[in-house]
């Protein structure tokens, strides 16, 4: 039987290229340049399997007609709002993720961001770069103190636990989070949070607000110039989530008016753009979507995509399917 024919839409770690090669015939992103639509419609033609990342865009227009050769997309990543889902399970293509792998560095990236816009680490770091810094004195530079300080979280899901575990346990701050359904208090208590109503009731509690949602429709713009006044004068915002889950323009307006503080910024709307008037403010720390950017979760992504598809063609249930 000839093997499946797989695209990697993007260069993955070498390891991991190297098990796809050897159980699959698969065809590599040599100038790893980020695929069109048009390509992606033309690859769901031609390979059994195509395994995309964030960086594609999977529309409805891409899955049209009856010549769709692919059966599943194994996305390297967890979160999945760049593939129309519903579109592809019409055509009964099965998709899988690649959760659980990519928890505590996303965590890390979001304290990362946190500590950094608090105290002003990516300001310093531009001072002394420009050969500014002239020395310490008592008024330089002064931040925000995040120990014991209210931290309020947006999704309560693995990542969520996990950033609140580290603000909790790490720096004794008081959590607080939002989560469509409710979680048993004694579970949100080993991560040291309790469950609030409403989202708003967590904006006006919390000093710092991070994101963990999905992206997608249901969470799109969830962040918006109503929301943004909710905070607490003086609050900063953290997104290692999806950038569409806030309304950029509002976040703009917020920081311009200083509604808000500050934002430790990981994702964006329309990546790679970043607007100019984020990039032009000190009170911003901007991350090129560096969440699961570590060697041991980017080769445990791409072996969790080897798992998927190797399960699929087998005739085994992939553990991380999603549609
Ligand atoms: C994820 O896994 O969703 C990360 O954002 C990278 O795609």
């Amino acid at each position: 039987m000839p093997r499946p024919k797989i695209l990697l839409t993007r260069r993955w770690p070498s390891a991991v290229e190297t098990v796809l090669s050897e159980r699959f015939d698969a065809t590599f992103n040599l100038e790893d340049l980020p695929m069109s639509p048009d390509a992606i419609a033309d690859a769901l033609r031609a390979y059994d399997a195509v395994l995309p990342t964030v960086s594609d865009k999977l529309p409805a227009s891409v899955f049209g007609g009856s010549t769709i050769r692919t059966r599943i997309l194994g996305n390297f990543g967890v979160g999945y709002n760049h593939i129309d889902i519903a579109a592809a399970t019409a055509q009964g293509i099965a998709v899988t993720n690649t959760p659980g792998v990519l928890t505590d560095c996303t965590a890390d990236i979001a304290m990362l961001l946190l500590l950094s816009v608090a105290r002003r680490g990516g300001e310093g770091e531009r001072q002394i770069r420009a050969g500014e810094w002239k020395g310490w004195c008592p008024t330089h530079m002064i931040g925000t103190k995040v120990s014991g300080k209210t931290v309020g979280i947006i999704g309560f899901g693995r990542i969520g636990k996990a950033f609140a575990q580290r603000c909790h346990f790490g720096f004794g701050m008081d959590v607080v989070f939002y989560n469509r359904s409710t979680v048993d208090p004694a579970e949100a208590s080993r991560y040291g949070a309790r469950q609030l109503a409403t989202v708003e009731d967590v904006l006006a509690a919390a000093d710092f607000v991070s994101l963990h949602c999905p992206g997608g429709a249901e969470n799109r713009h969830l962040m918006n110039t109503a929301r943004f006044s909710a905070m607490k004068p003086g609050a900063y915002l953290i997104n290692t989530a999806r950038g569409d889950v806030v309304d950029e323009a509002a976040l703009v307006a917020a920081l311009e008016t200083g509604a808000i503080r500050g934002a430790g910024l990981d994702v964006y709307e329309v990546e790679p753009h970043v607007p100019e008037r984020l990039r032009a403010m000190e009170n911003v720390v901007l991350l090129p979507h560096l969440g699961s950017a570590t060697e041991e979760t980017r080769n445990a992504m791409g072996m969790k995509v080897v798992d998927n598809i190797t399960a699929f063609f087998d005739g085994r249930e992939p553990p991380d399917r999603v549609a």
